[in-house]
């Protein structure tokens, strides 16, 4: 039976890098689900058929390279079209549809089946894994998440508004957590990092404990 931690929480709470942290570190394989989100929008953008869609989602892997994550697509790097403005909207209109969940759930849970996994997303630990050896909710006080958001946009060249950043995370906060299929919670069996006040070698030491600690390896 192959291991699974999952590590969910909301946008740029840092989960992703942890993720990136934990599969490199423990040779795992990764799992960006937010990543098969928004490849199922920018598939959706060119095609309308369910099936083929499916088909094209089965075809998704991901790499680690230099600390981040690709995204290939029959192994063309994808990365950067998942990336855009446009993706990211279709993506969370998307993901609110029950029928767009049922296609990804076996996708997802597929991921497990040939290797040991670190899942990271919204509803890992609660709807696609909820057996998960280990599960993770990473959490960051608003502020410094959209501080952290904009070093990132800031870093790609655009601009905005610090103001309008935090009003924005606290926005699509409300809108996860609320949201009638698979909103973002802490389940009860998960174990909490706040990142507020701690860099990513902190939290990935507090990380690697707890694994070590529950004799997850
Ligand atoms: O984490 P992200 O920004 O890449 O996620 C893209 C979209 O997919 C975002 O609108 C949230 C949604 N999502 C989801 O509903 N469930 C997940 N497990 C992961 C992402």
């Amino acid at each position: 039976m192959n291991k699974i931690i999952t590590i969910d929480g909301p946008s740029a709470s840092g989960k992703g890098t942890l993720a990136i942290l934990l599969a490199d570190r423990l040779n795992w394989r990764i799992l960006d689900s937010g990543a098969l989100y928004r490849a199922f929008a920018y598939f959706s953008i060119s095609e309308d058929d369910q099936r083929l869609i499916e088909q094209n989602l089965r075809k998704i892997s991901f790499n680690i390279v230099d600390g981040s994550i690709q995204v290939l697509f029959e192994n063309e790097d994808i990365s950067m079209h998942l990336r855009t403005e446009e993706t990211a909207i279709q993506a969370s209109k998307i993901s609110s549809l029950s029928s767009t969940r049922e296609i990804l759930l076996p996708i997802q849970r597929f991921f497990s089946e040939t290797s040991n996994l670190i899942a990271d997303g919204r509803d890992m630990g609660s709807v696609v894994f909820p057996d998960a050896n280990l599960k993770f909710f990473l959490d960051a006080a608003p502020e410094v998440r959209a501080k952290r958001r904009h070093l990132e946009l800031q870093k790609r060249g655009q601009e905005v508004n610090m103001h309008d950043l935090i009003n924005d995370i606290v926005e699509r906060d409300k809108k996860d957590r609320t949201r009638e299929l698979s909103p973002l919670i802490k389940t009860e069996d998960s174990i909490l990092l706040d990142s507020t006040n701690l860099d990513q070698e902190s939290i990935l030491s507090e990380a690697l404990q707890h694994i070590k600690e529950r004799n997850i390896l």
